[in-house]
């Protein structure tokens, strides 16, 4: 039997249901968030933004999940594993979050397609401990700290208060897990041989590649936008331009000084310390 179209996120009940809360906490209040609380033209963005981002949600969920499965199998000490397993809880309930929002807005939050993650061979067949290092430094570290500030900026220049919610809900899992994705990196690498490291400064390299190409695409226009876009953070949306402003900044107070500070950005040549990071 093939399924067609994207499956629409899909909620049990019941005892399920019960149990879901009792982890993930309470739901939140979103006000009077309606499609008609939004902006006519500003709409179909909105919608498009927030349905996106349960996909990406979800894909952390899996993320993450499998992460856990990685840790445990390289037998990583104990107290490793109980923030592993809360940073998928905390996946699960920004996909929530972001459903919730819209349904707010009239649209069926969907699955991914394909559901499934699919991952390359060579890393599958890679040892875990190599695998957990992996997803640790591409996934935890990299990509989190980005989304982070995303938020973070979203946060700082959003005034609608059901929206103000749900960003401050999602901030609020991330920090309780402080720069545990950096610690744990900087752990893991006492693991391997010196050698390595030029193979976990392209694990680096190859994570912040697609946010370099989107930010230097999006920094063409970046005249137009991108400044302060109030009107957008009201509703949680942001353009590419000020996305860019964000991933910049972020790569020079904390991404570049943390990679640096582990030895996995490859060495400036003399005569270059401006320059970002290849
Ligand atoms: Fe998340
Ligand atoms: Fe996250």
């Amino acid at each position: 039997m093939t399924a067609v179209g994207p499956r629409p996120l899909a909620i049990a009940g019941g005892a399920f249901q019960v149990q879901h809360r009792a982890l993930i906490g309470p739901e939140i209040d979103l006000g009077d968030l309606s499609a008609a609380a939004v902006p006519a033209p500003m709409l179909p963005l909105a919608r498009s933004i927030w349905q996106e981002r349960v996909r990406t949600e979800f894909r952390s969920i899996q993320i993450m999940t499998r992460f856990l499965t990685e840790v445990t199998g390289a037998g990583d000490p104990l107290d490793v594993y109980a923030i592993a397993a809360d940073l998928v809880a905390d996946e699960v309930r920004h996909t929530e979050l972001c459903a919730a929002v819209c349904r707010r807005l009239g649209v069926m939050p969907h699955l991914p397609e394909p559901v499934e993650l699919v991952e390359p061979e060579a890393f599958l067949k890679s040892a875990m401990p190599e695998r957990a290092l992996t997803t640790a430094i591409s996934m935890l570290a990299i990509n989190e700290t980005i989304s982070n500030a995303l938020v973070a900026d979203l946060l700082d220049r959003c005034d609608y208060e059901p929206i103000r919610r749900v960003l401050a809900a999602t901030l609020e899992d991330e920090t309780t897990h402080g720069s545990f994705g950096w610690d744990y990196v900087g752990a893991s690498l006492a693991r391997f041989d010196a050698g390595s490291i030029s193979h976990w400064r392209a694990v680096a390299a190859h994570a912040l590649a697609p946010h370099q190409s989107f930010a230097a695409q999006a920094a063409a226009r970046r005249s137009e936008n991108g400044e302060d876009e109030r009107e957008l953070a009201r509703f949680g949306l942001l353009t590419p331009e000020r996305q860019a402003i964000v991933f910049e900044r972020t790569m020079k107070t904390t991404i570049v000084p943390r990679l640096r500070a582990l030895g996995l950005l490859d060495p400036e040549p003399p005569g270059t310390s401006d320059r970002a990071p290849g």
